[in-house]
């Protein structure tokens, strides 16, 4: 298969995994890439990265495409999640020749999935030199797990980062501006929501720790999606400084949930029109057929979270309780919300949805708007009301 040039030294020779759909739980409806680079000196090769077990085929054959695989002399693992070292064994047994080296924690990680597999730690002191082309490495702890490690080629301005500036896209193009900067940046936004957002803060330390290290990257080649070149570097950059800065939430509702027989549908959008009405802007996500990275797409920027639904069997529908499991471990931080939903003949769900948001750590602002079977003209105009209140405390959080 066909391997694409990145820069002078350096090659892509990745996997595309067209199909996927589901990462852990993350819809992914334009699937991904697994990607690899192969970086090239006067004396040596170096494979940056290898796939998931399944993609290994299309792995060696892109690398064939440029060089014969046993020639290879290093194998670097920049992070030891599954999707990019799962197939590290079988890679290693078509580079019979390569020295592996990972992070520390690394090199702990590879030993317990692959059976006490030794593979070699570098850090930040080290410089691993190919013949004229050299690379460099940064521990790049908790981005996106403790090993992750970014590795840099300094003769062609590559940062090769995995996870970091990931998008799960997949595309026949290897470049954001041949699939087109705006769709890349909207996958790194859905990616970064869904991936990244409880880890801002190691995200922006790493990247202090890029710069302060002297990198100065032209292209910044990520382990999924498109890579990022020219002005679409800086683009890049921009919107991860603006995810991680402390005013990224704006006057903004999403409003979630689900519903039995429309009693809590006819609230969540009678709440999310009274919110619109007060300058706030509005999402609203019925989970029966909302994509959650969707969601969370929206979560990113907004600073005020409707969350309903009716009560079943005491509590609150399935669906709510998963869509709140997954939020708890995205960990938003500088949210308020409140709760509504209905009952039949027992209430319960909106109590144990404000229990959970105070979990989460979603400051619970007022009481949630409970209603029992379908509202009257009365009642909906009290859940106007009630979100008129709660629209007006957004603003107030953002001043
Ligand atoms: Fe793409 Fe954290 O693995």
């Amino acid at each position: 298969m066909r391997s694409v040039p990145v820069s002078e030294h350096i090659t892509w020779v990745g996997a595309v995994d067209w199909n996927l759909r589901d990462f852990h739980g993350f819809e992914t409806s334009r699937g991904s890439t697994y990607n690899a680079y192969l970086v090239s000196g006067s004396d040596k090769v170096a494979l940056i990265d290898t796939v998931k077990t399944q993609f290994v085929g299309e792995l060696l054959s892109r690398i064939s495409d440029v060089m014969d695989p046993a020639k290879i002399d290093l194998i670097v693992v920049n992070h030891i999640e599954p999707d990019h070292n799962s197939g590290l064994v079988q890679v290693m047994a078509a580079c019979p020749n390569a020295r592996v080296v990972a992070s520390a924690s690394g090199v702990r990680g590879i030993a317990e999935y692959h059976d006490g597999l030794v593979v070699e730690a570098v850090g930040a002191a080290d410089v691993i030199d190919l013949g004229g082309v050299t690379l460099d490495f940064l521990p790049a702890s908790m981005v996106h797990w403790p090993d992750s490690m970014f590795t840099y080629c300094p003769e062609d301005a590559v940062l090769m980062c995995n996870d970091a500036f990931g998008q799960h896209l997949a595309s026949a193009e290897r470049f954001a501006d041949e699939v087109g900067v705006e769709l890349a940046l909207e996958e790194l936004r859905v990616y970064y929501s869904n991936i990244l957002l409880p880890l801002g803060t190691q995200v922006g330390k790493v990247l202090a720790k890029v710069a302060a290290a002297g990198w100065a990257p032209t292209t910044i080649a990520p382990s999924h999606g498109v890579i990022w070149r020219g002005e679409a570097v800086g683009r890049a950059l921009a919107a991860y400084e603006e995810w991680g800065s402390d005013d990224a939430l704006r006057d903004k509702v999403v409003v979630v949930y689900s519903t039995m027989w429309n009693s809590t549908d006819e609230l969540a959008k009678t709440v999310a029109d009274a919110v619109a009405s007060q300058g706030v802007d509005v999402e609203l996500f019925d989970l029966a057929v909302a994509s959650i990275a969707q969601i969370m797409r929206e979560i990113l920027d907004a600073r005020g979270l409707l969350f309903g639904s009716p009560t079943l069997h005491h509590g609150m529908l399935y669906r709510v309780a998963g869509f709140l499991q997954v939020l708890a471990g995205l960990k938003p931080v500088g949210r308020i919300g409140a709760a509504f939903g209905s009952y039949g003949w027992s209430s319960g769900a909106t109590k144990q949805i404000g229990e959970r948001m105070t979990e989460i750590g979603i400051e619970v602002v007022q009481e949630p708007y409970t209603q029992k079977f379908r509202p009257t003209a009365d009642e909906l105009e009290a859940a106007r009301v009630w979100a008129i209140e709660f629209a007006g405390k957004v603003k107030a959080a953002g001043v």
